[in-house]
């Protein structure tokens, strides 16, 4: 026989909850702090580790999943849309202010990563081969994009489809990677290229 709260959670995933509503439910699931401010869709797809915070009017789109690791905060407008696949953040990362994530091609943030505002990470490309069609219409694809633990990304960073950013590394504000970035490295401009290597030892 089906119990009163298997039903009551059924009516919830067959409508859209409010958002506030959704804030409490996350807050309360997963013991996190979770803004009533926050845009949540598709709730039941997040995840979020013990003592993580998203602080004001963050936007999670969960049209995939989400997995959002213990102690991560998540600040004002930060916005992160699964497109399809899985965006995973890291024990301890951060993601600062107008953070935007696109994960259709799926995004692994690894463990005390430092996400500085307005860096944008992109796991789809448009595909544009054919002239006649609009690029609107020719669909996208995904590339995993992977930022090791331990990255710094600098203020509006780009980081592109396919990108794998290695352990330790620090990408300067306003850099945009395409590629692979050795762990360890200081990286910047527009491709990124390597400034410097951090040393390995003290
Ligand atoms: C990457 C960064 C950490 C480098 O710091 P640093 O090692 O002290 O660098 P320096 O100032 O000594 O510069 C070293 C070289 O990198 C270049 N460089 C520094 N920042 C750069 C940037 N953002 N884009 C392109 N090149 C950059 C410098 O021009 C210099 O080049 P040169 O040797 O040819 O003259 C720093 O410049 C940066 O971008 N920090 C991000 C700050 C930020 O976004 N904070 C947000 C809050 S967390």
């Amino acid at each position: 026989m089906r119990t009163v709260g298997k039903l009551l959670l059924e009516a919830l995933r067959a409508r859209p909850l409010p958002h506030w509503l959704a804030a409490v439910y996350l807050s309360l699931r997963w013991q996190a702090f979770v803004s009533l401010d926050t845009r949540i869709y598709y709730p039941f797809r997040v995840r979020i580790g013990r003592g993580s915070r998203l602080i004001g009017r963050v936007t999670l789109i969960a049209n995939g999943a989400i997995e959002i690791g213990r102690g991560v905060e998540l600040y004002e407008g930060c916005f992160i849309q699964c497109q399809g696949g899985t965006v995973h953040i890291g024990d301890r990362s951060a993601l600062g202010p107008y953070v935007i994530v696109y994960g259709g091609g799926d995004v692994l943030i690894g463990r005390t990563c430092s996400i500085a505002t307005h860096t944008t990470i992109v796991s789809t490309t448009h595909e544009f081969g054919d002239p006649t069609q609009p690029i609107r219409n020719q669909g996208s694809t995904g590339k995993k994009v992977v930022i090791s633990d331990d990255v710094w990304l600098g203020a509006h960073a780009v980081v592109l489809a396919g990108s794998h950013v290695g352990e330790g590394s620090i990408v300067a504000a306003g850099a945009v990677v395409r590629e692979n970035v050795s762990a360890f490295a200081v990286v910047g401009g527009v491709p990124a290229r390597l400034l410097r290597e951090r040393p390995k030892e003290t």
